[in-house]
């Protein structure tokens, strides 16, 4: 009988992972791994200011190749700060369903506390894929954190699409899926006052795997929130298929955990990552700003 080595199959494995994060010079900010896999902490940036626009530029392909770009000992930004930051990388985009702030209707106030019902995100998501452009990325910043617990976790999703079979991969490229949010959407925000009784929320198609725009490279899109199924597959099929992703894409060695102090920021690109936010301090009190940026429709090109 042939002997096997005991490591056959993790040296691939390892190797995909390690060509996960593209390696590109930077002059204008300085970019720390925290993970083989995914995101960098970032120095460099001040957000209360004007950012010149090679910076922009840097921090755009930042994005792309390293999934999530996280800030430490920044000031608490105001929200017209964060505001004018997060438009250098396009214009912004309106939450679907959350409450909206008078004054700035683009930011949506994360605050989890003692009486909360529902924490916002639990589920591993992709901000809003159920919308025909959904958001290009989202800037999150934690003002207040519980002391401990409150992290968030970020998956790569460029990662999990290389991990797949050829065979998998091949099959993948050629499909779409549908996602919807009425489950995700109705009576969330009801502690935030919003009635949302006769509001249709909003459906798209998606391609399965998508193609980032700027770095060219081929990301898986499902997500356990907002994707229901795959287009022109049987229904039994189709449960299948994503079960299987869906506990793929969250396998651990695709990911990066945060743990946040307060005023920390992180920025993550929608078009390749997933996350979860999670709930495990209550009754304390979490309490953050996010702003979306506006994406394209997501495509596939071979
Ligand atoms: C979200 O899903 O946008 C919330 C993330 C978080 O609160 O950490």
């Amino acid at each position: 009988m042939e002997m096997r080595p005991l490591h056959e199959g993790k040296l691939d494995r390892a190797q995909t992972l390690s060509n996960a994060r593209q390696n590109t010079a930077y002059e204008t900010i300085s970019v720390t791994p925290v993970t083989r896999v995914i995101g960098v902490e970032v120095e460099g940036v001040d957000m209360t200011r004007p950012v010149p626009s090679p910076q922009v530029e840097e921090l755009g392909q930042a994005l792309a190749n390293h999934n999530v770009l996280f800030f430490r000992d920044q000031p608490e930004l105001t929200a017209l700060q964060q505001i004018e930051f997060a438009k250098n990388f396009g214009p912004l985009h309106m939450h679907p369903a959350a409450a909206k702030e008078d004054e700035h209707p683009e930011l949506f106030v994360i605050h989890t506390h003692g009486e909360s019902f529902v924490n916002n995100g639990a589920d591993w998501h992709t901000d809003v894929s159920c919308d025909e452009e959904p958001p290009l990325g989202t800037l999150l910043q934690i003002h207040r954190t519980p002391g401990s617990g409150g992290d968030t976790l970020f998956a790569n999703m460029y990662a999990a699409f290389d991990a797949l079979s050829d065979k998998l991969k091949a099959f993948l490229q050629g499909c779409t899926a549908l996602h919807e949010s009425e489950h995700a959407y109705r009576g969330r925000y009801a502690d935030k006052g919003v009635d949302d009784t006769g509001q249709i929320f909003p459906t798209a198609i998606q391609p399965v795997v998508r193609t980032h725009p700027v770095s060219g490279r081929q990301a898986l899109y499902v997500n356990e929130t907002f994707t229901s199924k795959i287009i022109d597959m049987e229904r039994e099929e189709s449960d299948a298929l994503l079960t299987f992703l869906f506990q793929h894409m969250k396998r651990p060695e695709f990911q990066v955990r945060y743990q946040w102090r307060d005023n920390s920021i992180a920025f993550w690109d929608n078009r390749c990552t997933q996350h979860l936010a999670m709930w495990d301090y209550w009754p304390d009190e979490r309490y953050g700003h996010r702003v979306t940026i506006k994406g394209d429709k997501p495509f596939y090109q071979a």
